[in-house]
């Protein structure tokens, strides 16, 4: 048996793959185009575990997708590959469209001929699953409940609008194809082997090496925080139990402002690794906001608990120490990704703000 995941050098993908592979025997096939989001590093502990199979090759290579298909027979398909940083997507949309919509289209055509030629059990049993975000909900108000699965599309950023484009062509190969998929819809993520690009890998990065915490508004941009590996385990729970065509919001009831985000990070450091020159918090910088920049996010989710019986296992006081101290001990895989192409992308973000 076998499941094919892409984007699984990514973030979450690799956590995913991790994580797998350390509760089941199950082989997984992963296909990714390692851009500057994907690190091979990440997955060296699998590096010589033939149940695991490392592609390199894009989601839009139809050819290479079928091949890959048709040779390891999976039953199902964890799709996480995706261009996932808003600001990169401010500054070039491109690329997100390209990977988010085509290469989700061109997945979802080399799904529907495997499926298609499927028979008996492994016909009923495959699986599409469809890691999404809560970004393509658009922006809550201040007292507005969180987003349940019937939110209305509200897409505000490249970004979210090119996820809203995938969830809507897995929504309809399913209606139209039969294609048996599922959607996921989760909110921010933190943990392990997080780019540091985004918000919490970024801070603490930063604050180490003594530079600027760059602020983005008023820092009462609200997120709701869900711990990786507990993404993780919302999407293996769906995978096993969910039903075809459904979507199911995953998140961890963690709503913050993104100031007390900061507040506790350089918090954590000052206790796990304190400065002589003073509390990180002197680092804090308010910064030019993000344009567009959505307000709140807050997952309603009730219906995968309800379901599924799925809850986050970690606390955001747990899993926020996790990551810090995570950090504090991989200063090298910090270093290694902070490549040429990181610090064009730092002075092209930072830069003018
Ligand atoms: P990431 O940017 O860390 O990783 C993306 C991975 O996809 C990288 O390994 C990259 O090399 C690969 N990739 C990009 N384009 C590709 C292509 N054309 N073909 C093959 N591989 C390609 O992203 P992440 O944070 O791990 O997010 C994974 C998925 O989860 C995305 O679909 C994202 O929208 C979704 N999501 C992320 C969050 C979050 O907080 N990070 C929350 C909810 C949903
Ligand atoms: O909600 C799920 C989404 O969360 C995922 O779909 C995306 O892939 C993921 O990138 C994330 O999007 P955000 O835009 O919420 O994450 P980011 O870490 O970029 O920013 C979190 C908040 O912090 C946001 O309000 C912007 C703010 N911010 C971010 C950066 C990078 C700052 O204030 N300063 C910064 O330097």
């Amino acid at each position: 048996m076998a499941i094919v995941v892409t984007g699984g050098a990514g973030f979450i993908g690799s956590n995913f793959a991790l994580d797998w592979l350390a509760r089941s025997d199950e082989r997984v096939v992963n296909l990714d185009a390692l851009t500057y989001a994907g690190n091979l590093q990440t997955l060296a502990p699998l590096a010589n575990d033939p149940r695991h199979v490392f592609v390199q090759g894009d989601i839009r290579d139809r050819a290479l997708v079928g091949r890959l298909l048709a040779d390891h027979r999976p039953r199902s398909i964890v799709h996480f590959a995706a261009e996932s940083h808003v600001d990169r997507s401010i500054h070039g949309p491109g690329a997100f469209v390209r990977t988010n919509v085509e290469g989700t289209f061109t997945l979802l055509e080399a799904a529907r001929a495997y499926w298609g030629g499927l028979e008996g059990d492994a016909k009923r049993d495959f699986r599409f699953l469809h890691v999404s975000t809560d970004e393509v909900y658009g922006s809550l108000g201040k007292d507005d409940a969180p987003f349940t699965e019937t939110h209305p599309y509200e897409p505000n950023s490249p970004y979210s609008a090119s996820k809203a484009a995938s969830d809507h062509l897995v929504r309809a190969w399913h209606h139209t194809y039969g294609v048996p998929v599922l959607t996921t819809n989760c909110s921010n993520n933190y943990g392990p082997y997080q780019f540091p690009e985004k918000l919490i890998p970024l801070m603490i990065v930063n604050a180490l090496a003594g530079k600027p915490l760059p602020i983005y508004g008023d820092g009462m941009n609200v997120r709701d925080w869900l711990y990786v590996t507990d993404h993780c385990s919302g999407i293996r729970r769906v995978l096993e139990a969910g039903t075809v065509g459904e979507t199911y919001n995953i998140g961890g009831w963690n709503e913050m402002p993104n100031l007390q985000i900061v507040h506790t990070l350089c918090d954590l450091l000052d206790e796990l690794h304190p400065n002589p020159a003073g509390s990180y918090r002197r680092l804090i910088t308010y910064v030019k906001d993000r344009p567009g920049h959505d307000r709140r996010y807050a997952i309603d989710a009730r219906k995968i608990e309800r379901e599924l019986g799925w809850r986050p296992a970690e606390s955001f006081a747990t899993g926020i120490r996790k990551t810090v101290q995570w950090y504090l001990d991989h200063p090298q895989w910090v270093a290694d990704v902070q490549s040429g192409a990181y610090r064009e992308w730092v002075a092209a973000n930072y830069g003018a703000r």
